[in-house]
Order: C-alpha cells, then structure tokens, then sequence
C-alpha cells in the first residue's frame, strides 16, 4: 500500500498507528495527517525546485488546501513559502510564528481590511488581480510609507483538462489579467509607473489536479514571453516568475501522477530554452503546490451507523459525517478510494453508496465504492482526505467540525481541536 498506509492484523496503519485505536481515543470523525508525507513531499518539492532552477527558486505551500497553525509551523521547518488568500489564512501563519516575508497574498477580491493587514504586516508579495487593486495597494502603502513587492496575475489563456471548477488558466475566469486582448499589458504598465509598488514578476496558475506537464510548459513559455514584451515596451526587466500549483495526486486508481520531479525538469529545461531564445536571464520561479503536498499525508475516520438496503437497487452506509466535513464529491464528484479500517485483511466483496448524515440527499462521500461487508460500529477510512476537505468543511446541520490529529512514527497528537456545541453558539446573541 502506499501513502505511509499498512495492514496489520486486519487493522489499518497510518503514519505508523492504528487507525482503529486512534477512532477510539480521539473518536469520530476524525482527521488524520501523517506528519513524515507532509515533510517529505515539502523536501521533494524543495529539492526538485533547487536542483532545476539551480537555487534560484522557491516552494510556497498553498495553504488554502489545509490551514491551520500546525502547517504553517511545518511549511517553515521544512525551509518554504505560503500561498494565502485572505485575512484569515495571513492571520493564522503570523500567529504560528510564519515569517512574514515568505508570504504570497493572493485573491480576486482582497478588501482594504485584508490589505492593509498584508502591507502593515509586510507580508512579502502581494498577487495582484485586478486595476482596481492597483491604485489600492499604492494608496495604502504610500499611507503607510512603504514599498510593496507585488506580481500580476495573468491568464496565460491555457485550458488544462481538469474538473470546470477548477481549472483557471484560460480567459472566461474570474482570476487575473487577460494576456490575449492585452489587458494584462495594461495592467503591468500601470503597476511598473505606481511610486509604492515594485513589480517583481508575474504569476499565473492554470488549473489543479493536473496530470501532463505540457500545459505547464506552454504556460512557462507564454510567461517568458510575455515577461520579454513588458521589458521591451517598458525597460523593466523582472526577476521572478510564479507559476502557480496544480500538481495532481492519485486518489483512486483512475489518477496517475508524474513524480514531481519530472514536472519541475520539464518546465525549467522550457522556461531556460524560453529565455535563450528571449535573451533573457532566467527569473527566479516559485511554484505553489497545495493538494499534492498534503492531500496524500491526510485521511479521514468516521463510524458506520445506519445501513439501508432497497433492493435491487442500492444499500446506504452512513457515517457520522459526510459533505460537512467533506463536500468534494457533493460538489465536484470526486472519487476516493475507502476501507473499512478494523477488517482491512478482509475481501472488499460488498457494494456500497457511502452517505453522510446530513439533511440532503446529495450528501455522499462515493458511490459504487467497494468495500468489506460493513456492519455499524466499523470504523471508516477515506483515503486522501488531506487536501481540501478540512479547509472546505462547513457547520451545515450544525454539525461540529472534527478534530484533527497529527500522527509521526506510530505516536499522536492533536493540531486542531474537535467543535463543541458550546462551539457552535459561541457567536449566537
Ligand atoms: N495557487 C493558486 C493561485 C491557486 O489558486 C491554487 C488553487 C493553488 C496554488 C494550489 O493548487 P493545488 O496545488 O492545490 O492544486 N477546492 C478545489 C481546489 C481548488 C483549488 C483552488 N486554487 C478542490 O477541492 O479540488
């Protein structure tokens, strides 16, 4: 098995413990990351990323795909970046003791709040997105008597083939500056005159959960281009290159991931070919991988409750939670692979809808998932959980979010503590 999962006495081991008895001590559902994925797919990354760009590139976690104070703490051991997209997420790296200036501040839509967080705070790039919010980062920089370090997100017009809401590379999306009708020109002239902002580079991100590295290197080179025009209209030259994440994980055996590492060798030996050819120095390049740093270090635990057979047709296994602590496959159909974690030894010979226990009839984690003869009581595991799934979870049905554990070497311990219904009121009048 792989994903630091193992079968031991027809138990389920993640990370080097019992599943089983981890349900029972911390009960259900409940989050599990396995501390040594997360570290190594960071050092894969930051290997990679030094060894192809000859140390000059940079790792920024995308932690929108699982934030909390423990991952921020990781991400900065294992010597990278973060991604951030809102106040909330900024907050929560500062108050972990993240340095600030290995923060990137992304999103369409930043108010004036979250900015001048990122700018008093001296949060170390701000991604820009839109005109609007050019004459607003100057302004509140230039009241607060600083320089901003700043990238433009463009949309390199690139449709890589991924889920419709999740790919953002191409030009009807609501993410950055167009390249084709010349907006994104515009745009970095604006940037390039405002007194407060220096523009470092340009970012672009196509998409996630991507298996070919073809549309990365189209987008390496449309960016390489489009870095040499900007140099030749305006004499600003810049060093930095941010070409998002979007690298895929297997999550059931339909995903064939590319090692990491082939997709960083691809798109530098583009992106250096791009500047030969532009007579251009090659800039430094950061990528942002979220999911596949995460995504495979995290499952979920959950208990069988009801169990409902309508004949001929299907048979509902419930679990005690389901599209609150998970709305991936309510949402985007996602497929994940399950086992039941306390009769792991035994045939996956029974066909199940996997439902959660919330008031909709969408809210399943799979169907046709095949899985040991369930009986309530078992414990199941949902493999792959790590990314998105706490950091999309909701309070629907007033249902408290599950705890989080961190697991290393057989020994746990909890990074995020399970809502209370005295959670759940804590802000009702
Ligand atoms: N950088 C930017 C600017 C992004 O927008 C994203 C993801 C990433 C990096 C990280 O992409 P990753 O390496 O994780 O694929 N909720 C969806 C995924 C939305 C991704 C949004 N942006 C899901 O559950 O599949």
């Amino acid at each position: 098995m792989e994903y630091g999962l193992a079968i031991k006495n027809n138990h389920l081991y993640f990370g080097g413990a019992d599943t089983v008895e981890l349900a029972k001590q911390y009960g259900t559902p409940l989050y599990v990351f396995d501390e040594q994925l997360i570290r190594n797919a960071c050092r894969d990354y930051k290997n990679s990323i030094d060894r192809y760009y000859d140390g000059n590139g940079m790792v920024l976690y995308a932690s929108k795909a699982f934030s909390c104070k423990e991952m921020y703490r990781l991400a900065n051991e294992e010597g990278i970046g973060v991604d951030t997209v809102s106040g909330g997420e900024i907050y929560t790296a500062l108050a972990a003791g993240f340095p600030a200036e290995n923060i990137f501040f992304h999103g369409n839509n930043k108010t004036n709040d979250e900015l001048e967080l990122a700018i008093e705070k001296n949060i170390g790039h701000i991604v820009i997105d839109d005109f609007d919010e050019i004459d607003r980062i100057n302004s509140i920089a230039e009241k607060l008597g600083k320089t901003v370090k700043v990238m433009l997100r463009i949309k390199p017009g690139i449709d890589a083939h991924t889920h419709e809401f999740i790919k953002t590379g191409q030009n009807d999306c609501k993410f950055g500056f167009t390249l084709e009708t010349g907006e994104a020109l515009e745009a970095a002239k604006k940037a390039i005159k405002a007194k407060n902002l220096n523009v470092t580079g340009f970012h672009c991100h196509i998409g996630s959960q991507i298996f070919s590295t073809e549309p990365f290197c189209l987008a390496a080179s449309v960016m390489a281009s489009f870095i040499a025009r900007i140099a030749n209209e305006t004499g600003h030259v810049v060093s930095e290159l941010n070409l998002g994440g979007g690298f895929g994980i297997r999550y059931t055996d339909e995903d064939e991931p590319l090692p990491y590492a082939e997709f960083m060798q691809k798109v530098s030996a583009q992106l250096k070919y791009s500047c030969k050819e532009l007579s251009l120095p090659v800039p430094k390049v950061f990528i942002e991988p979220g999911r596949s740093i995460v995504g495979p270090a995290g499952i979920t635990l959950y208990t069988v409750g009801s169990i409902k057979t309508i004949p001929n047709i299907r048979t509902y296994v419930s679990v005690d939670g389901g599209m609150s602590d998970n709305p991936r496959y309510a949402l985007y159909g996602a497929k994940y692979d399950m086992l039941i974690a306390n009769k792991a030894e035994q045939a996956n010979d029974f066909v199940a809808t996997v439902a959660g226990k919330c008031c909709e009839s969408g809210d399943l984690i799979g169907e046709n998932i095949k899985i040991a003869t369930p009986e309530t009581g078992d414990i199941l595991a949902v493999l792959a959980t790590g990314a998105y799934n706490y950091s999309m979870a909701s309070n629907y049905n007033r249902i408290p979010r599950p705890a989080a554990i961190m697991v290393k070497n057989g020994e746990s311990r909890v990074i995020i503590k399970r809502e209370t219904f005295e959670d759940l009121i804590s802000k009702d009048l």
